[in-house]
C-alpha cells in the first residue's frame, strides 16, 4: 500500500477501468425500464433509525458494520450499508402505503465495515431494483426475472440462482420453535454471536460464518415443512411462475440472508468465478418498518454487486469496450496572437462535437508535438502569424505525418467529415 492509496477496503476508479462501470450502468438503464423501473437516487446517509428498525437491531450489518456519525444537532446518522431501506422510507409518503405499485431502481455507492478481502469492499457499489407496495408471488419470480435478463445482458454466464422462503411471519413461528430447540442442544459449542441469537433471533445462527458452528448448522433439520401452509403455498407459486418463465432455480432450505427485513421468498446469485464471496447479487420479498410510522411497507427486490459484476465479467473473459478520451486535434498555436486565437477556435470546435485538446503555454515546436502524442490526437492544427494573416490552418495527421494546409473557415466541415 502507497502512502496514496486510499482508506482499506475502497478503492479509486481509474479512467481505463470506467468503461467495466458504465456498461453495467447503461445495461441497468436499458434492461429496468423494459419492466417498468424507473431511476430513483437517495442519499448516502439516513438517520440511523432508518437502517435499525429497517434492516433488524440483530443484524450482522446493523450491530457490526455500519458507519455512523453525529451531526451537529447530536442526531445519529449512518452512511447507507444497502439501498433498500432509504428506498422505503422515501416511498413511505406516497400511494404504495395504499397498495399502489412503485418500482425504482437505484445505483450508487453502500458502506459497511467489513473485513476487507477479494470483492469484499468497505464502499462498494449496488444496482438494485424494488418493488414496493404489493404482495404476489407472480412480482417475485418477476424480480428474479429482470435480475437474470440482466445478467445474461452483461454477457455473465454460469451463474446458480438459489432460492429459499422465510415464510411470513406468522407462519414462521413452528418452525422457529423447532430451529431453537435443536440449537438448544448445539449451542454449547457455537461462538458467543450465536449463543446470543440462539433467544433472540434464531433464524440469524444460520447466517453464521464461523468455523465452529459450521457442523451444526449443516445438520439443521429441515424445517420448510414446518411453516403454515399459507406460506408453503406462496413459495410453490413462486417456483411455478418460475418454472413456466424457464427460470432454473435450486431451493436451498439454509438460504436466510443477512437483513431481517426479509418475508417469505428470498434468493441468492452466485457465480464460480469469484472465490469465497461468490454472491453476485441477492434480494427477495420484504416487509420494511419506517421510523414514524406504524404500518410496515411491503416490496421484492434485488441488490447486485458491481465489483462482484466485473469480477464474474473477468472471470469470463467479457471484452469490454475501452471508451475513448483521445483528442480528434490539438491545436498548436506559435506565438501568443496564434495560442490567443486557439482558445476560441477550441470552444467553436468542442460546441460543435470535435473533441479537441490544446497547449496554452508558450512552448516550442517539438515541446508542442510531444503533448499532442502524449495525449494521442489524431490531429493537430498548427498555426503562427503566417497562417493568421493568410487566414489559413496547418493540419497535420499524426498516423502518416502528412500536412495539408487549408482555410482555417474550411476546418470545421472538413473535422466533422472526419468524425462520420
Ligand atoms: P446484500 O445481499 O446484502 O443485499 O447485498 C447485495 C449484493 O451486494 C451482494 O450479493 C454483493 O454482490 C454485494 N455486496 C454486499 N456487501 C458487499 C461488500 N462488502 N463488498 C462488495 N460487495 C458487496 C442487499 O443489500 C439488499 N438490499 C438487496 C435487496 C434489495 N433485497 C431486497 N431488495
Amino acid at each position: 500500500m502507497s502512502k496514496f492509496s486510499p482508506p482499506p477496503g475502497t478503492s479509486d476508479i481509474f479512467p481505463e477501468e470506467i468503461s467495466c462501470w458504465h456498461s453495467l450502468e447503461d445495461a441497468a438503464r436499458r434492461i429496468f425500464p423494459l419492466y417498468g423501473y424507473a431511476e430513483m437516487r437517495t442519499p448516502v446517509f439516513e438517520y440511523t433509525e432508518v437502517f435499525k428498525k429497517g434492516i433488524g437491531d440483530e443484524t450482522e450489518v446493523v450491530q457490526k458494520e455500519m458507519y455512523t456519525f453525529e451531526d451537529r444537532g447530536g442526531r445519529s446518522l449512518t452512511l447507507r450499508p444497502e439501498g433498500t431501506a432509504g428506498i422505503i422510507r422515501s416511498l413511505a409518503g406516497t400511494d404504495v402505503m395504499n397498495g399502489n405499485e412503485k418500482r425504482v431502481y437505484y445505483i450508487g455507492p453502500m458502506f459497511r465495515g467489513e473485513r476487507p478481502a477479494a470483492g469484499r469492499r468497505r464502499q462498494f457499489h449496488q444496482i438494485g431494483a424494488e418493488n414496493a407496495g404489493r404482495v404476489a408471488p407472480e412480482l417475485d419470480a418477476e424480480s428474479i426475472a429482470l435480475l437474470l435478463h440482466y445478467l445474461d445482458e452483461l454477457g455473465i454466464t454460469g451463474y446458480k440462482l438459489l432460492l429459499n422462503t422465510r415464510a411470513s411471519s406468522e407462519d414462521r413461528k413452528p418452525a422457529e420453535d423447532s430451529l431453537r430447540a435443536y440449537f438448544a442442544n448445539t449451542i454449547s459449542g457455537m461462538c458467543p454471536d450465536c449463543k446470543n441469537r440462539l433467544e433472540r433471533n434464531v433464524w440469524r445462527i444460520l447466517d453464521c460464518k464461523q468455523e465452529q458452528c459450521r457442523d451444526a448448522i449443516s445438520k439443521t433439520p429441515d424445517i420448510a415443512a414446518l411453516f403454515g401452509e399459507p406460506s408453503r403455498k406462496y413459495f410453490e407459486k413462486v417456483c411455478a411462475a418460475l418454472s413456466a418463465m424457464g427460470i432454473h432455480f435450486e431451493v436451498d432450505s439454509r438460504l436466510v440472508r443477512g437483513l431481517d427485513y426479509y418475508v417469505h421468498t428470498v434468493f441468492e446469485v452466485t457465480h464460480p468465478g469469484l472465490g469465497a464471496q461468490n454472491a453476485i447479487a441477492g434480494g427477495g420479498r420484504y416487509e420494511i418498518n419506517v421510523p414514524e410510522s406504524d404500518k410496515a411497507i411491503v416490496g421484492v427486490g434485488f441488490a447486485a454487486g458491481l465489483e462482484r459484476l466485473i469480477m464474474a465479467q473477468q472471470s469470463l473473459g467479457v471484452k469490454q469496450v475501452q471508451e475513448n478520451s483521445a483528442p480528434l486535434v490539438f491545436l498548436i498555436g506559435l506565438g501568443e496572437k496564434a495560442r490567443n486565437e486557439n482558445l476560441g477556435l477550441a470552444a467553436r470546435l468542442r460546441r460543435s462535437g470535435i473533441s479537441t485538446g490544446a497547449e496554452v503555454e508558450e512552448k516550442s515546436m517539438k515541446a508542442c508535438m510531444r503533448g499532442a502524442n502524449r495525449v494521442n490526437a489524431k490531429f493537430t492544427v498548427i498555426r503562427g502569424d503566417n497562417e493568421l494573416a493568410k487566414g489559413s490552418v496547418v493540419l497535420k495527421n499524426m498516423a502518416d505525418g502528412s500536412q495539408t494546409e487549408m482555410n482555417s473557415d474550411a476546418l470545421l466541415p472538413h473535422l466533422k467529415s472526419l468524425v462520420k
